[in-house]
């Protein structure tokens, strides 16, 4: 049995929340799943400001999806930045926005709602004056800084559709994602600094740029004044521009299914996807999601410290806390920049209440040793979450006991890109936790454990994680390619959205995510296609084939392992690994790494030619003794050289 942790009383007491224990949770679940539309729209009026009040919920459903998308309060009007920027300016003008902590400790920025209101409106004004139009797209390619937030909302406000790029991925990912939306418009800046290092953003897009001719106007902030290029008619300062025009711009509300951004991410086939959000339903749901697991209070200092290139980025440090008119930390730099005290350094000077990481994040700063913690006060926090990938037990009670020193509360948020927000979770002043288990589903929230031959589990189980009904946050369609939305999402399991994931419901129904059960690794939090990998790797003129997998690792969650055949004849260096990550970089960006090569003379394949990943992932994996049956290969003997030539960390 595992371990059950109530819920610490201080998180409890005063809570303003509606839901403080199960039994109020059940309640909104029961709610939401007899009534979804009389919930959603309830909340939606009395929380968000609309221009024209929706009367419709949802429609559409997940077996009428390839034909009629998934829509939610279609009839309504919104402007999202007049929810996140301007009744806050009217409300509390005064009241910090922004909260911007530089790569530097101690480096900080205080941006007010009134400040926020005007700096919004400014940049709006400027993408309009370079001739942005409801319904466009603009890349925004930049690093930590508040100009990044800033963009979103201008986009946002003009009716236009921003994609933001990590500021990791390479040009050649930059150019494919500008080519796909068909970007007019990149806003980046003169560099980006993270822990220390400066990574020259112009300098990449100008190599994206070169290569996409749709892009007229290059916007560019300057963060760190280091001399740039600058390409006279199509590249424009950012601090030139923003003052040219008025300060004030009025609201401009659209149609609640207007695309508010594209967010390009990996899946197991393919280029990534280009995953679409829309305005009404994603905002109803990050503000809805945010306010309830993370159980906020007005004085709240909220600091999700992941980057802004990430969906966690969007819904939880821009969308859902401006929304509900919070601070929202923006933290420009690493957890061990200058070393491992750096989280809880900000916490002490900042006053976080609500501190929201990943896994990986954390078992970096396990290892490092409660030296680096104890020194800070961190009596200010009230809720701990992590997002992004399984938290394994001791991480979990790290950060519980050390961290939180047993006072607060730790939600484990389960979600996707293509999800929009939370979907399984504790709700902090409500939800008994289990260290590794994301506990109970959001009310409106309706997850499916389906077995192999498809068929829905009851009770405690083992399955694939799927969900039966539409809920506001969802992703609409993949940009220009609704089929693979479609197949990509609900043809596994037809009637059902499939998340990709594995999952264990236990005798408490407590959902446990197993990971992923698809050719997607997670690597210290991030999405990763092993075709993606593979596809680099082989542009490499040494290597015939490869195949790449994901396989345990202590601090990452999972590590990249890859099986490469060379070209006949190939001779290849004692730089050989360096060449091969070299590639990744070029063609990926600096975060996708090998952690593990092996070169071997050829993959298990069947023999009409398929790779037979699940014996090269046993192999990666360590479980030897269980590849399974190896009869059908084309050469099972090409499995004896893989498993007596296996790399281990
Ligand atoms: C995948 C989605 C959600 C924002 C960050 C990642 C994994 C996410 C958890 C969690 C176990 C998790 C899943 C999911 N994942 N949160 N709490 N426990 N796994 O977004 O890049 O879209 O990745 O991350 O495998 O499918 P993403």
């Amino acid at each position: 049995m595992a371990e059950v942790y109530p819920v610490p009383a201080r998180v409890r007491d005063g809570s303003p929340n509606p839901i403080v224990d199960v039994d109020r949770w059940r309640e909104a679940y029961h709610r939401a799943e007899v009534d979804p539309d009389g919930f959603w729209l309830d909340w939606t009026r009395v929380n968000l400001h609309w221009h024209t009040v929706p009367t419709i919920a949802c429609e559409g459903d997940f077996r009428t999806v390839k034909d009629e998308p998934i829509r939610w309060f279609a009839d309504g009007e919104i402007d999202v930045t007049y929810n996140c920027v301007d009744r806050h300016a009217q409300a509390t003008p005064d009241k910090v926005a922004i909260l911007w902590e530089g790569d530097r400790p101690g480096e900080t920025r205080r941006i007010t709602y009134d400040e926020l209101y005007e700096q919004v409106c400014r940049t709006a004004n400027a993408l309009e004056a370079l001739g942005i139009k409801h319904g466009e797209r603009v890349i925004i390619y930049m690093g930590m800084v508040p100009e990044a937030a800033i963009a979103m909302l201008a986009c946002a406000r003009l009716g236009a559709v921003h994609s933001v790029v990590f500021g990791g991925f390479s040009a050649e990912s930059l150019r494919d994602r500008i080519l796909d939306c068909h970007a007019e418009l990149v806003i980046t800046q003169d560099e980006a600094l993270r822990g220390g290092k400066a990574i020259p953003l112009k300098k990449i897009t100008d190599d994206a740029v070169a290569q996409a001719p749709c892009v007229k106007k290059v916007l560019v902030f300057r963060r760190t004044g280091t001399a740039i290029d600058f390409k006279a008619g199509r590249d424009h300062w950012w601090h030139e521009e923003i003052a040219k025009g008025a300060i004030t711009r009025p609201a401009f509300p659209v149609a609640a299914e207007d695309p508010l951004f594209l967010l390009y991410t990996s899946g197991s086939t393919g280029k990534p996807k280009g995953i679409v959000h829309t305005r009404g339903g994603y905002l109803t749901y990050v503000a809805y999601t945010h306010r309830t697991v993370f159980d906020l209070r007005d004085d709240d200092v909220f600091a999700c410290v992941a980057d802004v290139g990430w969906i966690t980025g969007h819904s939880y440090i821009v969308y859902g806390p401006l929304c509900n008119g919070t601070t929202t930390l923006m933290f420009e730099s690493i957890p061990t920049h200058p070393d491992a005290g750096r989280y809880w350094d900000v916490v002490q000077r900042h006053k976080i209440t609500v501190f929201y990481t990943a896994p990986t994040a954390l078992r970096t700063l396990a290892a490092a040793g409660d030296e680096h913690v104890t020194p800070f006060d961190r009596s200010t926090l009230r809720v701990l979450g992590t997002v992004g990938e399984p938290i394994n037990p001791e991480p979990w009670r790290w950060y519980y006991d050390v961290v939180g020193a047993g006072r607060c509360a730790l939600v484990d948020t389960y979600w996707q890109t293509e999800t929009g927000g939370i979907m399984i979770s504790a709700i902090a002043p409500a939800t008994p936790t289990k260290p590794g288990s994301a506990t109970y589903p959001m009310p409106g929230i309706a997850p499916v454990l389906v077995d192999h031959e498809g068929r829905a589990l009851r009770g405690p189980g083992d399955g694939h994680l799927c969900f039966s009904a539409p809920w506001p946050g969802i992703a609409r369609t993949v940009w220009g390619e609704h089929d693979r939305y479609v197949g990509t999402f609900f043809s596994a399991y037809p009637g059902y959205y499939f998340t990709g994931d594995g999952c264990r419901r236990d005798r408490d129904g407590y959902y446990w995510i197993t990971g992923r059960v698809d050719d997607v690794m997670n690597v210290s939090g991030h999405r990763m296609g092993t075709a993606e990998f593979e596809s680099a790797l082989v542009s490499v003129e040494e290597v015939a084939e490869s195949g790449v997998v994901g396989f345990p690792h202590p601090i990452k969650g999972q590590g990249v392992y890859a099986y490469v055949v060379l070209q006949p004849g190939a001779v290849i260096g004692a730089d050989f690994e360096q060449v091969l990550q070299a590639a990744l970089r070029q063609h990926i960006g600096a975060h996708a790494r090998l952690d593990l090569v092996q070169i071997v003379s050829g993959l298990p394949k069947t023999r009409s030619g398929k790779i037979m990943r699940r014996i090269l992932r046993k192999v990666a994996e360590g479980e030897v003794g269980s590849l399974g049956d190896t009869s059908t290969l084309a050469d099972p003997h090409v499995v004896d050289a893989i498993v007596a030539g296996r790399k281990t960390l």
